[in-house]
This record gives structure tokens, C-alpha cells and sequence, in this order.
């Protein structure tokens, strides 16, 4: 039995677990205040909010429920559009009128209910990552300017928030009705576990729920989102261990790595949108084998390797370079799970850095992607180099022989360009949607030398290398 609190009633159902959450909200629980957009995670329009309980305290985020199975929320607060009404219009909504910030008012749920995650999660109030945590909600009536003065005026009315009571002195102010400061009491007496046997894998079903929703419903899966064993990021002396469920924002706001790698939290805007990375998780962008996964890339950059289990029990250890046999073929028995991610933890002189080209910025997949880490030692000699590139072959690609012939050598624009070389020799890309074979093999050039300035802006200068 999947058990969650929807708004402010506690829901227990024996409906099929790979439901999508958007069906319950609006055919089940009949909350039509929830959209149907584009049921593919792109418009926002189905955006609700997920309370999860963290050690007594309780953490709300944004997420499409459209590709969101009923089982992910199991133990969770999910709030629709309804249960954020207060006695009138919640701050939130306010602003949107005072700012005519909706005319069809199609879209305004999703963006009022992101604002809303935004208010319950920010710190420090400021305009620019209150109109961020929108980056996945699309209009088409209001040219979004009205939008973002919403946004502004909300921060206004966010200075002076009492972290400590958080709760407490949203619900003061207006922006969240008085029955949230209940949901932890309540959410800490539900089953933290769903008892689940099914076969196929599946995280935050970003990728899967894409597609095949209706036979996804039918269909035995094994749901790893709610597997406390499968939570968050740990670090040993010398290693980071990243839990098979842990998601991209968990990732790319872990202060630890934050802290390691110099750029890391900015990144992140590079990847999906808010909603998508509260709930799209590490291990699915990695099980997903797409050429161009983000996260997939970065990890290949830093050397990972993946463990895999077999009924919740560690089996193998591979590196992630091995993982990928062709397209979207897995080194992976079909009862292998991603259970773990490892990476040795860099030496305090290595670099990092990962580049992205998109036909559009934000909320796009990459044309080309790639990460570089690197780490020289007197006179400027190469110790330790890995390289992944993304777009340019069947898989996600550890760029080896480019690596191997770099290491050992002393840095410099010549070595870098007789290097881009070898990974041109490497490659295969092919003209798609995403770009023609010539522009791929173009952009792996610029990239690659784009690593080496960004990191090295002293001794490595662009008109060096062109
Ligand atoms: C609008 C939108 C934008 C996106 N933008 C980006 C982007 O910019 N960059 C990017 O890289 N990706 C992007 N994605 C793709 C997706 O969000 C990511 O790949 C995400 O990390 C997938 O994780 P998940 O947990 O949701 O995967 P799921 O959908 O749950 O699973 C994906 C695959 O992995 C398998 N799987 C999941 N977990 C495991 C496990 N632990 N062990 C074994 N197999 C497993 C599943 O069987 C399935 O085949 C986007 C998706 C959407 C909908
Ligand atoms: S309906 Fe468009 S993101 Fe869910
Ligand atoms: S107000 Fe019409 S889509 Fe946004």
C-alpha cells in the first residue's frame, strides 16, 4: 500500500504504483487545479510540491508530477495548487495579481506552486533565484516580465524570514495555510517503506515516464526513489560515495562538493530544470546510457566507478568508462541495479571543469558536452588526467587514448593541440537534430581547448591555440 499525505489528508491507496502522481491529483483526488501540459516534464504545468522529512525537519521542493509514479511520494507531503490556498490568496498568489502576472491562467498553478518551493526553501531571499526556481514553467500568454516582477515582490515580502522557524513564520506571513506545521508530526508516523518487488529500475522516472506511461502503469518496476538505503551522498578519507537515489540538485548542492570544485553549484543551471533535478535522480542518468547525460559525463570526467547490487546486496564494482557497451547497451545483468557512484576525491592542486553547448542555454540536452580534470606537478608536468566528451559516438565517451597521451607530458598550447588530434582520431559523431557531424567534431575542438583556457588562463591563451 502507497501511503503519502496529499495536501492535508493522509492517502492510502492499493492503486497501481506506477501511476503518475498528475492522474491521482486530478482523476483520483479530483484537485483539477493541477494542469496537463505537455506530460514530458517540459512545461511546468503540473507542478506540485514534495515534502520530505530529513531528521525531524521537513524539506519541500518542486517536481512534474506528470512523470512522477505514485510510489516515488510514498512517505511525502505532496501539495497541489489547493492545498497553498490560505483564508484568500496566499502571498504568492497575490503577487501574481498585483503584478498581472497571469491572463489565461493556464500555466499559473505550475508557476505560483514553484515560487511557493522557492519560499519555503531560499535563505536569503534575492530576485534572481526567485525567478531561477520558475526555470521550469513555460507561458504563453505574459512575456514573462509581469512574471518576474511576481518574483520580485515576493522576495520583498521574504526579507526578515526566520530560518530557525520556518514554518512558523510562513505561515505568519501569509504564503503557506497553518496545516503545514502539522505534516512533519504526521509524515513521521507513516511507513518510511514501500514493500516492492517489481523488475525494472527506476529512480525518479525523468527518463522512463517520458515515455510509455500507460504501459509503465502495468508494468513490474522496482522503485529505488524512497529506498532510505539508496539516499544521499557520503564521503570516506579519501572517496565520495553518491547513493544510487541521491538527485541532481542533491548532488550539485552538496556543500562538501560545492566546496571542492570551484564552479560546481553553477553548473547545475546547465541541467534539465528545477523540477526535473528535485526528482530526476544520479544513477538514472547514468542507467539511461544516453550519450549526452550530463551527470553521466561529469562522472566519467572524474574517473567514477559504479557498484552494482543484486537484491539489495553489493555484487560488482566497474568503472564507469566500462559501463557502455554500444548504444544504450549496459555492461549490466537486467537484476543489476546502480546501487553506488564512487570517485576518489581529488588532490587538493587537481582542476576540474565541464563545458556545454545546447541549441538553447537552459532546459535543453547538450550537442556536445564534456568535463576535463587534470592535476600537474613541477614544471607544469601532467600526473594525473582524465576526459569525457558526450554527443560524439554511440556512448558517453572516456576519452583514454587522449588521455594516456597527455599524461606524463608537460602542459602546453602545443601538446593541446597535437592532443585534439588524438581525440578527433576518437570520435564518431554523426549529423542529427542536435548538430551536423562537421559542427560536433568543431565543438569538441573549441570545448576541449575551452578547458584548458578556463583553467589555465595564464599559460594557455586562446590565440595560441587557433
Ligand atoms: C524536461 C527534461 C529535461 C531534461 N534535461 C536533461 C539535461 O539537461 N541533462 C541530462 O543529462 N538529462 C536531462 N534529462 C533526462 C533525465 O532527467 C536525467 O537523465 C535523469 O538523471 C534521469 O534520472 P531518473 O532517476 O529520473 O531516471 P529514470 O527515468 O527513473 O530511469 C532512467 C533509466 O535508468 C534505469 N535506472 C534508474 N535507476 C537505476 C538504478 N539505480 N540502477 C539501474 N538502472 C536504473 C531505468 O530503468 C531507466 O532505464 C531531462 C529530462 C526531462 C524530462
Ligand atoms: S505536463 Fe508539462 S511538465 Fe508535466
Ligand atoms: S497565462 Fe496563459 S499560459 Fe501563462
Amino acid at each position: 500500500m502507497i501511503e503519502f499525505i496529499l495536501n492535508n489528508e493522509t492517502i492510502r491507496t492499493e492503486l497501481s504504483p506506477g501511476m503518475t502522481l498528475l492522474d491521482f491529483v486530478r482523476y483520483e483526488a479530483n484537485l483539477r487545479g493541477t494542469k496537463i501540459g505537455c506530460r514530458e516534464g517540459d512545461c511546468g504545468a503540473c507542478t506540485v510540491l514534495l515534502g520530505k522529512l530529513n531528521d525531524q525537519r521537513i524539506e519541500y521542493s518542486s517536481a512534474t508530477s506528470c512523470l512522477t509514479p505514485l510510489a516515488n511520494v510514498h512517505g511525502m507531503h505532496v501539495v497541489s495548487i489547493e492545498g497553498l490556498n490560505t483564508e484568500g490568496l496566499n502571498v504568492v498568489q497575490q503577487a501574481f495579481v498585483d503584478s498581472s502576472g497571469t491572463q489565461c491562467g493556464f500555466c499559473t498553478p505550475g508557476f505560483v506552486t514553484s515560487l511557493c518551493a522557492y519560499a519555503l526553501n531560499c535563505e536569503k531571499a534575492n530576485v534572481s533565484e526567485a525567478v531561477g526556481s520558475m526555470d521550469g514553467n513555460i507561458c504563453r500568454c505574459t512575456g514573462y516580465k509581469s512574471i518576474e516582477r511576481a518574483a520580485a515582490l515576493v522576495t520583498e515580502k521574504l526579507q526578515g524570514k526566520d530560518q530557525n522557524q520556518s514554518l512558523n513564520w510562513l505561515t505568519n506571513h501569509n504564503f503557506i495555510p497553518s496545516y503545514f506545521e502539522d505534516i512533519p508530526e504526521k509524515l513521521s508516523q507513516l511507513p518510511a517503506s514501500l514493500v516492492n518487488k517489481g523488475h525494472t529500475a527506476i529512480g525518479g522516472g525523468t527518463d522512463l515516464f517520458v515515455h510509455h506511461q500507460d504501459e509503465l502503469q502495468e508494468s513490474s518496476l522496482n522503485f529505488l526513489f524512497r529506498k532510505k538505503e539508496l539516499f544521499g551522498i557520503e564521503f570516506s578519507e579519501t572517496e565520495c560515495i553518491v547513493n544510487a537515489s541521491t538527485t541532481a540538485t542533491e548532488f550539485f548542492e552538496n556543500s562538501r562538493l560545492v566546496s571542492i570544485f570551484p564552479g560546481w553549484h553553477s553548473v547545475m543551471k546547465l541541467v534539465s530544470s528545477t523540477p526535473i533535478r528535485n526528482i530526476g535522480t544520479v544513477a538514472g542518468n547514468l542507467a539511461n546510457a544516453s550519450p549526452i547525460g550530463d551527470l553521466t559525463i561529469i562522472l566519467l570526467g572524474l574517473n567514477a566507478k559504479v557498484v552494482l547490487s543484486v537484491n539489495d546486496f553489493p555484487f560488482r564494482t566497474v568503472k564507469l568508462s566500462d559501463l557502455y557497451l554500444g548504444y544504450k547497451k549496459l555492461n549490466k545483468k537486467e537484476s543489476e541495479i546502480i546501487s553506488q557512484i564512487k570517485f576518489d576525491l581529488p588532490e587538493k592542486d587537481a582542476l576540474f571543469h565541464f563545458e556545454k553547448v545546447c541549441k538553447r542555454k537552459y532546459l535543453d540536452i547538450a550537442s556536445v558536452n564534456t568535463a576535463l580534470q587534470i592535476r600537474l606537478k613541477d614544471e607544469n608536468i601532467i600526473i594525473e588526467i582524465h576526459c569525457s566528451i558526450g554527443g560524439v559516438g554511440p556512448i558517453p565517451m572516456y576519452l583514454k587514448k587522449t588521455a594516456e597521451f597527455m599524461k606524463g607530458k608537460k602542459l602546453s598550447p602545443a601538446l593541446i593541440k597535437e592532443s585534439v588530434e588524438i581525440l578527433q582520431a576518437e570520435i564518431s559523431p554523426i549529423s542529427d537534430a542536435r548538430g551536423s557531424a562537421d559542427y560536433k567534431r568543431l565543438l569538441a575542438r573549441q570545448l576541449y581547448f575551452s578547458h584548458f583556457h578556463t583553467m589555465f588562463p595564464d599559460m594557455i591563451k586562446l590565440e595560441d591555440l587557433l
